[in-house]
């Protein structure tokens, strides 16, 4: 936790005002993970993924930075438009897009669109016509599938065509005008190998290669997120995925490195992010010895802690009585659904004194939480954020 964030809930318990399940957001922390990704990775733009936290603040800092923006959606575009981006500096990097949206983004100025079919393309040509805007000026590039090994949430196949396949939609894209611009992929969200990137940059230079003798000359390589934020385990920093991915590029590209972008978006605003949250209940489901307890906080999986489906993404939760004796529990969220529970499969362990009405800190909680909360399920309103 740092300071500032330590300071600002001090005050904010003295005053009264700590109700409620909040996270604040340290923009220092941002500040440093920009300026980190940009010294490991220094011939590379980066592209933040808008969608780990779109907070206005944290945009509009990245903007002055120098940040460009991956967008998913029309709102996100705006949302980078507003606080400062240029729209050379937005790309529309969902493979999965209505055409009147990708009319919308074409008439916004945005020209670098994702695609992983035929079909996509065939969507952003039309849309083109349909916006007065040149082909020839918008570049799309071809996302692949990457099988997100050693990734705590992997992105599955939802996104992307196999390599084969890329070459294919490349020169499709071509034929209807489109500026062929590359090749992305991403190697799964919170991504702990180092290593996991030389797969998919083997079957960009293939993607190139093949591109080439179609008389397409590709030139740039969307090497996507997956940089890991701190959370229960402990993460390789970002140096060395610089130099991971340096290699790898050297290695399959030789003298001739493409361009290049990333998209984080856990890596550059999770470490930002802690949640201070309060123990509602603490039970047992029977009078034995050894049965664990139950922890039920006021936030769980609706509330903005929907990354623990399926345990995969594992917090660090701290209280004012670490230094006490820990025992296993099982964690879950305040809601009247069964499926509101946060860690059960695998107990976590909390200090035996933890006791309801007590404060807890989850930290790591400025990616993937805010935006994930429901509106208003069961009457709980979404989560709070304070950008400090
Ligand atoms: C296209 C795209 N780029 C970047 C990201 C950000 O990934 P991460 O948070 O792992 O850095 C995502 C996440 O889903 C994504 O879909």
């Amino acid at each position: 936790m740092t300071d500032r964030i330590r300071d600002f809930l001090r005050v904010r318990r003295d005053l009264g005002q700590d109700e409620g399940p909040v996270m604040v957001l340290d923009l220092d922390v941002v500040r440093d993970n920009y300026t980190a990704f940009a010294r490991s990775l220094p011939d590379t733009r980066v592209f933040y993924a808008v969608k780990a936290n779109p907070a206005p603040e944290v945009l509009s800092l990245l903007a002055e930075m120098g940040s460009c923006f991956d967008t998913a959606s029309v709102p996100e575009i705006e949302m980078a438009l507003a606080a400062g981006a240029t729209a050379d500096r937005i790309s529309f990097g969902n493979t999965i897009k209505k055409e009147r949206d990708v009319v919308r983004a074409l008439k916004l100025g945005i020209r670098l669109f994702a695609v992983d079919c035929q079909a996509e393309a065939d969507k952003i040509a039309r849309a083109a016509a349909e916006a007065g805007v040149a082909t020839a000026d918008v570049q799309v590039f071809c996302r692949i599938l990457c099988d997100g090994a050693g990734a705590d949430w992997p992105l599955s196949r939802k996104f992307g065509c196999v390599p084969e396949m890329a070459v294919d939609v490349l020169e499709h894209a071509h034929v209807q005008g489109l500026h062929a611009y590359g090749v992305s992929f991403h190697v799964g969200s919170q991504q702990a190998n180092t290593e996991a990137w030389d797969g998919a940059l083997a079957s960009a230079a293939m993607i190139f290669r093949e591109c080439a003798l179609r008389g397409i000359g590709l030139s740039m390589v969307n090497l996507g997120g997956g940089f890991p934020t701190q959370y229960l385990k402990a993460v390789p920093g970002v140096e060395s995925y610089g130099d991971a991915i340096f290699r790898a590029l050297t290695k399959h590209f030789g003298n001739q490195i493409p361009e290049t972008i990333i998209e984080p978006g856990r890596g550059m605003v999770g470490n930002a992010g802690m949640i201070e949250a309060e123990v509602v209940l603490v039970s047992k489901k029977s009078t034995a010895e050894d049965e664990v307890r139950w922890v039920y906080l006021d936030i769980g999986k609706f509330g903005g802690l929907a990354e623990t489906m399926d345990e995969s993404i594992r917090y660090r939760i701290r209280t004012e009585h670490d230094e006490d004796r820990m025992s296993p529990c099982v964690i879950a969220g305040p809601t009247c659904d069964s499926v509101d529970v946060l860690y059960e499969k695998q107990h976590y362990p909390l200090p035996v004194s933890l006791s309801i009405g007590d404060k807890v800190l989850i930290e790591g909680a400025g990616a993937y939480t805010t935006t994930y909360a429901a509106v208003a399920f069961n009457g709980f309103p979404p989560l709070r954020q304070i950008v400090i």
